[in-house]
């Protein structure tokens, strides 16, 4: 493993370098972020909104725009977000819709690169990410993750007739394997084959999860390693595939927040609570993935 985890660790320094302009030295940031938390990135604000809102109590300010909570996604992933029309909709936009509304605020989702999220929760471009992200060791070095509010699973997609029966064949054989660029499916099939992977040489990245999918179906790549639940929709969506019966690893799910603002965390962390609780996070799971039976 001591591969994979100092490769995570290098990631960690260039989202580090990437966000230099937000500062990577903790200390100064800390004082910003308690005087003045929602303006540190407020490109859009003028002078005179900013001091009204320096004025406000450093408690309200846990957000970057007043009264916005931005969300950053990448919404190629059913049934977490995708588009319908174009709107994103999925367990992660209404969870992330129903925490907005009883924190009294407006959600506005971006759709970025899968890979950009955690450098751009660091650097203070939006409020959190949700994207059907796994809390990983490496990740928790940049970002604080609220509670888990769901359950992952890394699937294998490959052809219906494809010769690789389990994961075994599939990490032993020469295939090639798609991935969606730095996700967990990217870093564990990345790490050699003694720790798991097929190896760097044998990966094939895609931006989107899709874009595999489709390669795999153009028979240009071998199999998929992808998150469970977008694997069954995208096997779905293309004829001759299908999920391997075995999974490849079981995660769990969260939301990315900054590491400076504790105060978003234990207001998100509260809210999903109460939303377990009163039954809304477990009835838009069971929306998008009915349990059978
Ligand atoms: N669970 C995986 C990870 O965190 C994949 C998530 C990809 N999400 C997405 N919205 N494309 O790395």
């Amino acid at each position: 493993m001591k591969k994979v985890i100092s490769r995570i660790i290098s990631a960690g320094l260039i989202f580090c370098m990437v966000g230099a302009m937000a500062g990577c030295s903790k200390s100064e940031e800390t004082t910003k972020a308690t005087t003045k938390a929602t303006t540190t990135a407020g490109e859009s604000q003028t002078d005179s909104q900013a001091d009204s809102q320096a004025e406000t109590t450093a408690a309200e300010k846990f957000t970057l725009q007043d009264g916005k909570l931005i969300m950053a996604t990448n919404a190629y992933f059913q049934p977490y977000e995708y588009y319908e029309g174009d709107k994103i909709v999925g367990i992660d936009a209404e969870i992330a819709e129903a925490i907005a509304k009883k924190l009294g605020l407006e959600l506005q989702i971006m759709d970025v690169e899968f890979d950009s999220i955690v450098a751009g929760v660091q650097s203070k471009k939006y409020d959190f990410g949700m994207a059907g992200m796994t809390v990983t060791e490496d990740r928790k070095e940049s970002v604080n993750f609220s509670s888990t509010y769901a359950t992952g699973i890394q699937a294998v997609i490959v052809k219906e007739d494809s010769p690789i029966k389990d994961v075994d064949a599939l990490l032993a054989g020469d295939y090639k394997v798609g991935v969606q660029t730095g996700t967990t499916g990217d870093i564990y099939m990345s790490s050699s084959p003694d720790d798991g992977g097929v190896g760097e040489d044998r990966v094939v990245r895609y931006s989107k999860g899709g874009d595999a999918v489709l390669a795999l179906a153009a028979g240009k790549i071998d199999a998929v390693v992808i998150d469970n639940e977008p694997a069954k929709s995208f096997v779905e969506a293309n004829e001759g595939l299908k999920v391997m019966e075995t999974p490849y690893a079981v995660e769990d799910y969260a939301m990315a927040i900054n590491k400076e603002n504790t105060v978003l965390l234990e207001k998100i962390n509260a809210a999903l609570k109460e939303l377990t609780d009163d039954g809304t996070i477990p009835a838009i799971i069971e929306k998008y993935i009915p349990s059978k039976g």
